[in-house]
């Protein structure tokens, strides 16, 4: 079993200096705030300090849910109540809808706040090039929130690729995708355009772009043919809406629920993509890294969960043979979500780097935005990255 346990990964906790406390906040107290309370909760080193939303009582009742002690928060209004009124606040997670994602990290960073960023990172790649300026010129730390880089799972995608038993990477086939699952949990910022921006292509294809792109070091993407539907969304008697008791979302759905795209990146590897909130399909199959020497298949059905129901696959021809081989799974100790917050704390607390930094992401935001373009123009078009 030599061979096996070379999958098998180093998943020590480290011990946490407690001689040092981070003042962490958080910016938009809605659904995915939760989880970053729960997180910074459990961690000894950490002070919760602020809390804002702009829904007037939201921030209050958030942290009375938590079981927080509300006289040691301060509360705020706004993203930029906060950064203007909390002179030694560390670090931020900022929680809000996409078209709140750019404005409040740039004011954060230029106030010289370390960001912790929700995904996607931005709904326009204009957008994430002035988060990037504005992080450059403060020298703080800013990572993006895709969980499922934490994923012993995924960094063994990666690891494959890198040890060279694929050979040469020349093709990848996003998989995933929902039949039912648009995305309205408590409401609809999700779905509508001043709000979501983008949808399915931003909310889940970003995680699904991410794991490919990351796997092949993120080459930069040279052109795009995106196309973007949303049949489902906007239809009133879509089943989901009908079971939820909410025929108006269709109403207020302002983005896509299915995208597809053929991608040309940088060292002639092509890139097929397709993701889905609704579609008449279980799923857009697994995603594939097809290579000169090898092929790879990833169980991705619910990529944005950062984990696999099933193992990997290898694929190759030995001595005239085609066999397969599958990668065990590896179990994932600690909740993948408070690993990514973790990073972040230990960043701040080190003087480190962002996990997921914005140098990568910028071309999973271009190839959004190239679809994004493309599907409004009907054609290929060339992807641009401005200097930063
Ligand atoms: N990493 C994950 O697993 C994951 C899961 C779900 C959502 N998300 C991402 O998190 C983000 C938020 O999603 P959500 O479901 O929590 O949305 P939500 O609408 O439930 O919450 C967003 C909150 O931000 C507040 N807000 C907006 N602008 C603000 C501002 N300038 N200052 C202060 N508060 C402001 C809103 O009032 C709202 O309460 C989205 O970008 C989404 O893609 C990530």
């Amino acid at each position: 079993m030599a061979g096996l346990d070379a999958f098998k990964e180093n998943q020590e906790v480290k011990e946490i200096d407690l001689s040092k406390k981070v003042k962490v906040g958080i910016i938009g107290t809605g659904w995915i705030a939760d989880s970053h309370i729960a997180g910074y909760k459990n961690m000894p080193d950490v002070e919760i300090v602020a809390l804002a939303d702009i829904v007037p009582g939201k921030a209050l009742k958030f942290a009375e849910k938590h079981g927080l002690d509300v006289d040691k928060i301060h509360f705020y209004n706004s993203d930029r109540e906060l950064i203007d009124a909390e002179k030694d606040i560390d670090g931020v997670s900022i929680c809000t809808y996409n078209c709140q994602h750019a404005a409040p990290a740039i004011y954060a960073l230029e106030h010289g706040v370390n960001v912790m960023l929700e995904k996607p990172f931005t709904v326009t790649l204009d957008e994430a090039v002035e988060v990037m300026k504005a992080e450059k010129k403060s020298g703080k730390i800013l990572t993006i929130g895709f969980q499922p880089r934490m994923s012993e799972n995924m960094k063994m995608i990666k690891k494959i690729v890198d040890s060279g038993e694929l050979g040469q990477v020349y093709y990848l086939q996003a998989g995933g995708g929902r039949r039912t699952g648009i995305p309205t949990p408590f409401g609809t910022t999700f779905i509508e355009k001043e709000t979501g921006g983008i949808g399915a292509v931003g909310d889940i294809g970003s995680y699904s772009l991410d794991m490919l792109l990351k796997a092949v070091g993120y080459p930069k993407p040279l052109t795009v043919t995106g196309y973007m539907s949303n049949f489902f969304g906007t239809d009133p008697n879509y089943s989901d809406y009908v079971n939820k008791n909410h025929p108006e979302y269709a109403e207020k759905f302002g983005v896509d629920d299915f995208a597809a795209a053929f991608v040309r990146l940088e060292g002639g590897i092509i890139l097929d993509f397709r993701i889905s909130w609704a579609m008449h399909m279980d799923t857009c199959g697994d995603a594939l890294i097809l290579g000169t020497k090898g092929g790879l298949r990833i169980p991705s059905t619910e990529c944005w969960n950062g984990e696999f129901n099933k193992p990997l696959t290898v694929y190759k021809n030995v001595a005239g043979k085609n066999i397969q081989y599958e990668v065990p799974l590896i179990p994932t100790k600690t909740s993948l979500f408070s690993q990514k917050l973790r990073a972040f704390v230990d960043a701040i607390k080190e003087g480190g780097s962002a996990t997921v930094p914005s140098s990568e992401i910028i071309y999973n935001q271009a190839i959004i935005d190239g679809i994004v373009k493309s599907n409004q123009l009907g054609k290929e078009i060339e992807i641009e990255i401005p200097e930063i």
